[in-house]
């Protein structure tokens, strides 16, 4: 069957579809439907089948023979060390982490923070809670106390499970004085954490609070897998909205399961016992539906790659990586390829592996632009696959379904919508628009399995955020078009998110930060293009009355003030000050009409603008950091 007929079979009818790729997944007892959707607008998926997704990830594999395949490889060019854990090494592995969280008094339900760098012990510690039926919420280490801070009193977990430290290029990353920083400034208090000591830092212990990773474990009967309702949350992972306040995306445990195993064949090609390799990191939702979860539940082995795509040692480590662990389908990011390109335009590393075993490259998480495509393509020969999703869907909404019949590749399109998805472009009225018009990119209701059912404890927010704007259909928040050919372009956000290095970030969140600054009135933030990480924050301050202080001293107090609440990885690094700020007659800030000054692109004056002379001044400001020629 083609893509078509796969497509068509699904329209004809979603529930045999669902319930048929059900099949593929044990479970404790079955579904009788796929659908609920007696909350309409809300949607549940599999409601009545209880499941456990660690069972279906790890021991199922032990059942069926596959217990002396590798699960996991560990590659850290950061600290010289590899490892392989099999099947059943994790088995028993993650049966006695669980086993010692539940002597804790972690239960089905109950919240987990994890907060660890990219290690096994990392999917350890989620297939733990999957485990329990406890639901873990994985942030990621790049980010600072505040953040983490917030995301305990919105989950409010049990206990915490974190490392001793992470590791950058030249700097170790202290986890513990975060982790104790979160803990003070939260109101909600954890009743325990779990520190794992890496050797490249020993952590002290709180006394009373903390257990070390070991001693805990020490002893303690494994557990076994408990089931939970199709329905019952597996994760909650946090994302980037508008505001300040992250929104935590949960994904349901049945939906999830069934969703994950159907892509790792139709889109990523890959059979059990295949290598697979996702360059991401757990904290994010590639590294959760293609580090962990996919790739484990499918029966395949999963690479915890620590390192970065150049100077761990060199540009040529991806290409190393795959050669030496036989990958067949590898995902990163564009960003990533832009670095290597960067540093190894003609592909010098490459000709010293052997990559035969690849055969296709996928990219997501950023558009994917057309010269990062062609070098990738050029250089290695393959089909180079951008696909589209977001944390909220946890997996491909558009794709090139190479496991079903690679279609052509059109490069600067994701491809094709998935089974599951019936993507439309919207006016800002919700009327249809025609193949070739740019507009809102929403799909219809219900979403399939596997895409968020809600927002943690905020069902209004979901519904405002998602729903609302266009009834009966989910607001993706991205703007595009689809061509005669029923393929997708992804033009833009038609929020306030940017992308960083593949990375989703609030200019909102960064706006509330230097507001909080005492000699700043008025600010905004906005994302302005960059060759290698896409978009990068720039800051526009207005200062407040009388405040005569040196403007260089307020905008390295900016930039320091926004590594500290939001973490290194937001990469703000450009501030200004200015008199004031472009504003709508009603004062709303002009931030697009910002970008376009910045990018050096067409555009015009809006016609509500209070005052055009102010675009000048921006334009003068813009130019001080190197924008806006
Ligand atoms: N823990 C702590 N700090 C982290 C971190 C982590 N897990 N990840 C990144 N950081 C820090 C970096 O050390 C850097 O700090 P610095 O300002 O002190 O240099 C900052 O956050 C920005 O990091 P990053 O965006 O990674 O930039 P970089 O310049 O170090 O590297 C790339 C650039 C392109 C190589 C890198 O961004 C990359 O590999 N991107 C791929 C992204 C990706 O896989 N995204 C997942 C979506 S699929
Ligand atoms: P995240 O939730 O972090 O995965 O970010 C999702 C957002 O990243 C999407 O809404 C898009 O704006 C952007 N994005 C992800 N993949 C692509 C892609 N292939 N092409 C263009 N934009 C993408």
């Amino acid at each position: 069957m083609g893509y078509n007929d796969v497509y068509a079979n699904w329209q004809k009818d979603p529930e045999a579809f669902w319930m048929e790729a059900a099949e593929a997944i044990d479970w404790d007892r079955k579904p009788t439907k796929a659908l609920d959707d007696s909350n309409a607008p809300l949607y549940e998926w599999f409601s009545d089948g209880m499941v456990n997704t660690c069972w279906n990830a790890v021991d199922r594999h032990v059942e069926n023979g596959r217990g002396e395949q590798t699960a996991i490889i560990y590659d850290s060019p950061i600290t010289h060390t590899k490892r392989e854990i099999s099947f059943v090494e994790l088995r028993n592995r993650v049966a006695t982490l669980a086993g010692a969280l539940r002597k804790k008094g972690i239960e089905k339900g109950d919240r987990v923070i994890i907060y660890m760098p990219m290690v096994p012990e990392a999917l350890e510690a989620m297939l733990a809670c999957a485990r329990l039926g406890a639901v873990h919420s994985v942030v990621f280490g790049g980010f600072a106390a505040h953040e983490l801070a917030v995301r305990i009193d919105d989950a409010k977990p049990k206990a915490i499970i974190a490392a001793s430290c992470g590791l950058e290029p030249g700097r170790v990353v202290h986890y513990k004085p975060l982790l104790d920083g979160a803990i003070d400034q939260a109101t909600h208090k954890p009743d325990f954490c779990v520190i794992f000591q890496r050797e490249q830092e020993v952590a002290e212990l709180t006394p009373g609070r903390d257990v070390n990773w070991h001693g805990f474990q020490y002893g303690v009967e494994p557990a076994e897998c408990v089931p939970v309702e199709g329905n019952h949350p597996a994760y909650i992972l946090y994302t980037s909205g508008t505001t300040g306040q992250p929104k935590g995306v949960i994904r349901a445990t049945g939906g999830h399961l069934v969703a994950l195993n159907w892509t790792m064949k139709n889109v990523y090609n890959v059979d059990p016992g295949d290598v697979f390799w996702a360059a991401s990191d757990v904290g994010w939702v590639v590294g959760h539906s293609y580090i962990c979860y996919g790739p484990l539940i499918h029966g395949n082995t999963t690479i915890v790659f620590e390192g970065k795509p150049v100077g761990t040692p060199d540009p040529g480590t991806f290409w190393r990586v795959i050669s030496e662990h036989k990958v067949k389908s590898f995902f990163t990011a564009p960003t990533a390829f832009r670095a290597v390109k960067r540093e190894d335009p003609k592909g010098e590393y490459l000709k010293k592996y052997d990559i035969s075993c690849l055969k296709t490259i996928y990219l997501a998480g950023e558009r994917a632009d057309p010269d990062t495509i062609n070098w990738a393509h050029d250089l290695t020969g393959l089909p180079i696959v951008d696909h589209w999703w977001q944390t909220e869907t946890g997996f491909a909404i558009a794709a090139n379904p190479m496991g079903i019949e690679p279609l052509p590749i059109k490069v600067g399109s994701p491809s094709v919508a998935m089974p599951g998805y019936d993507v439309q472009i919207l006016d800002e009225a919700g009327n249809q628009m025609k193949p070739g018009e740019l507009g809102a990119i929403a799909i219809k209701l219900p979403l399939p399995p596997g895409t968020l059912p809600g927002l943690w404890n905020a069902e209004e927010r979901f519904k405002k955020s998602y729903l609302n704007t266009f009834p009966g259909y989910y607001e993706t928040g991205d703007a595009g078009m689809i061509d005669e050919d029923g393929y997708l372009y992804i033009m833009a956000r038609t929020d306030d998110v940017i992308n960083v290095a593949g990375h989703r970030l609030s200019t909102g969140a960064m706006e509330e930060v230097l507001a909080s600054h005492p000699d700043v009135a008025e600010c905004a933030v906005i994302g302005v293009s960059d060759p290698l990480k896409g978009q990068l924050p720039v800051g526009f301050m207005c200062l407040t009355k009388g405040v005569n202080r040196p403007h260089e001293d307020i905008v390295q107090e900016s930039v320091s003030l926004v590594r500290d609440q939001i973490g290194p990885v937001a990469a703000f690094k450009l501030a200004v000050i200015v008199d004031r700020l472009p504003k709508t007659r009603s004062g709303k800030i002009l931030r697009a009409t910002m970008v376009k000054l910045a990018d050096g692109e067409e555009f015009k004056v809006p016609a509500t603008i209070d005052d055009p002379a102010i675009l000048d001044e921006i334009k003068d400001a813009l130019q001080t950091i190197g924008y806006a020629k």
